[in-house]
């Protein structure tokens, strides 16, 4: 039987075990340029079979909280190219996340302090993170503007350009395309934030439609197989809903499955919480059974609220790695206790977003 501690070619990468580190915002790449403590974060980690970046945005329109960061400026892939080479001087291997947070921001984070944008002009009922004279909190997002249809084009570009950069310039394995927790692409998919009456809303077919455009494109630039995409088709996480999320993202991965992806990566059920999300039934088996159906051979990813016994039986039931989020943050050598079925450290809340070395670089490694 497979177990987490088997290796698994993915794409062009040969990963030694299937845990995978979540993709996880910390906050701490002030100017949204990625920094030294950020590349020995990373290589701490450089044990994971895959290290997932947090999500970094792939243009300034798509940024949306303090210091979390970029991939659209020279000075941005020079900084992750000191982290990819980190990770990859410790034998490890990382893709990006490629983000765009749609209207999960805030003016003052925004080009110009213009309204972020959105697939219709409905604000969130979530909050943003801002830092002001070093002081971090919490505030409400703006109300965005709707995208013109024309505008989207420009968007995929974005995709398209962050991707390859990440690829040529900063040496990532790979990137993998939110898709996930609310932001733009989700934001596009889900009744209860995409009200557009064009050729990107309505049906199934149309709100799914940017994101099948920017995943291809994506493909096309780097090649499919150095790319996987996260979904979240019931997350309740920044104010996203769905009238019929079964029917919607079986006909997304159909969509994805000619692509040639690395990975298709699923959070299953309300991202960081419960792992059923109450009105909200999703057969994730079917998932996976519709996306092999129409030919997908991505590797299935799983991730929420995951422990070695739950991970176990996703890997008899068949899914191919398990990603793991928090236990990460306070666990650098993850991979070895879980091998060594040792105790996991806890997790500090109080600096999981911004700060410096504490809570971020400090979690020893077993001895
Ligand atoms: C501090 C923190 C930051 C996160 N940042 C991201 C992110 O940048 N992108 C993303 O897709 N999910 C993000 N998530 C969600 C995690 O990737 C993961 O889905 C969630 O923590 C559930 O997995 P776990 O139970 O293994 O922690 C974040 C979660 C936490 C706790």
């Amino acid at each position: 039987m497979t177990t987490l501690f088997d290796p698994i070619v993915l794409g062009g990468m040969a990963l030694p075990n299937r845990i995978v580190m979540a993709p996880l915002t910390r906050n701490r790449a002030p100017g949204a340029v990625p920094t030294p403590l950020m590349a020995q974060y990373y290589a701490q980690r450089a044990t994971a079979g895959l290290i997932i970046t947090e999500a970094t945005a792939i243009s300034h329109q798509g940024q949306g909280y303090a210091d979390v960061p970029g991939l659209y400026g020279t000075e941005q892939l020079d900084a992750w190219k000191e982290v990819t080479q980190a990770v990859h001087e410790r034998g490890g291997r990382i893709v990006v996340q490629l983000w765009h947070v749609g209207r999960v921001s805030h003016v003052d984070l925004q080009p110009e302090g213009k309204a972020p944008v959105a697939p219709s002009p409905l604000t969130a009922k979530t909050n943003t993170y801002l830092i002001k004279d070093g002081v971090g909190s919490f505030v409400p997002t703006s109300q965005p503007r709707a995208l013109d249809a024309q505008e989207l084009p420009g968007i995929v570009h974005d995709y398209r350009h962050a991707a390859r950069n990440a690829v040529t310039s900063a040496g990532f394995d790979g990137v993998e395309v939110h898709g996930a927790n609310g932001y733009l692409l989700d934001q596009f998919l889900k009744t209860g934030s995409n009200q557009r009456d064009d050729d990107y809303g309505g049906s199934i077919e149309n709100r799914a439609r940017l994101l099948l455009e920017v995943t291809r494109a994506v493909a096309e630039e780097v090649g499919g197989e150095r790319v996987g995409i996260r979904l979240s088709p019931v997350t309740p996480a920044n104010d996203i809903a769905d009238t019929a999320p079964q029917q919607l993202f079986e006909y997304v991965v159909r969509e994805l499955a000619g692509l040639g992806l690395a990975y298709v990566h699923i959070i299953e059920g309300a991202t960081g919480g419960p792992r059923e999300v109450d009105g909200r039934p999703f057969d994730y088996a079917a998932l996976r059974q519709a996306y092999r159906d129409a030919g997908g051979q991505g590797a299935w990813m799983v991730n929420n609220s995951y422990d070695q016994a739950l991970a176990r039986q996703a890997l008899a039931d068949g899914a191919d790695l398990v990603a793991f989020g928090r236990a990460f943050i306070s666990n650098p050598d993850l991979v070895e206790r879980l091998r060594s079925g040792s105790d996991l450290a806890t997790l500090d809340r109080d600096t999981l977003y911004g700060g410096g070395a504490k809570g971020y670089t400090d979690y020893p490694a077993l001895p």
